[in-house]
């Protein structure tokens, strides 16, 4: 069985020019959030190279699903730095940040879902490639508000 997500994916407003940020080049000099960083660019990179190879492997299951929990500790991790800002002149700020997060959650449960429901890979591989745009996108702009915000508060 085949589903067709682009049109679904094209409704959501994330802009394409993502693709081509430079989400390295975001450095929020906090250890653990650079870090965690880290890690997620070259698990993704690992899974994107996989799903381009494999079919319906179990180990893009694993990987995924790492994937999945790794990116739901750093959100995590940076909502509670979000939520020490000061609401009321970053109300709009955290709100986005948080929705975005939760965006790429359940885009990467779908994927998860689908593989192991057997649906076709080619499907798949766009919502994992559209997740993975999200964070590039959420990291370069979402994250670096975060860091200049957190700064200016004196807060790290
Ligand atoms: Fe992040
Ligand atoms: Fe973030």
């Amino acid at each position: 069985m085949s589903i067709t997500l682009a049109s679904k994916l094209e409704e959501r407003a994330l802009p394409k020019k993502a693709m081509a940020i430079q989400p390295a080049l975001v450095e929020f000099g906090h250890a653990i959030i650079d870090h965690q960083h880290q890690n997620i660019f070259s698990l993704g990179a690992e899974i994107e190279a996989l799903s381009r190879r494999n079919r319906r492997s179990k180990q893009l299951i694993r990987h995924l699903y790492e994937y999945w929990c790794i990116i739901g500790d750093h959100f995590t991790t940076e909502e509670v730095l979000l939520l020490e800002l000061p609401k009321t002149r970053y109300e709009q700020q955290i709100s986005s940040h948080i929705v975005m997060h939760n965006d790429i959650l359940m885009l990467i449960n779908q994927a998860i879902s689908h593989l192991e429901d057997g649906l076709d890979l080619v499907d798949i591989r766009q919502i994992i490639l559209y997740a993975f745009n999200g964070f590039r996108y959420n990291t370069a702009l979402y994250d670096a508000q975060l860091a200049f915000a957190l700064r200016d508060e004196k807060i790290i």
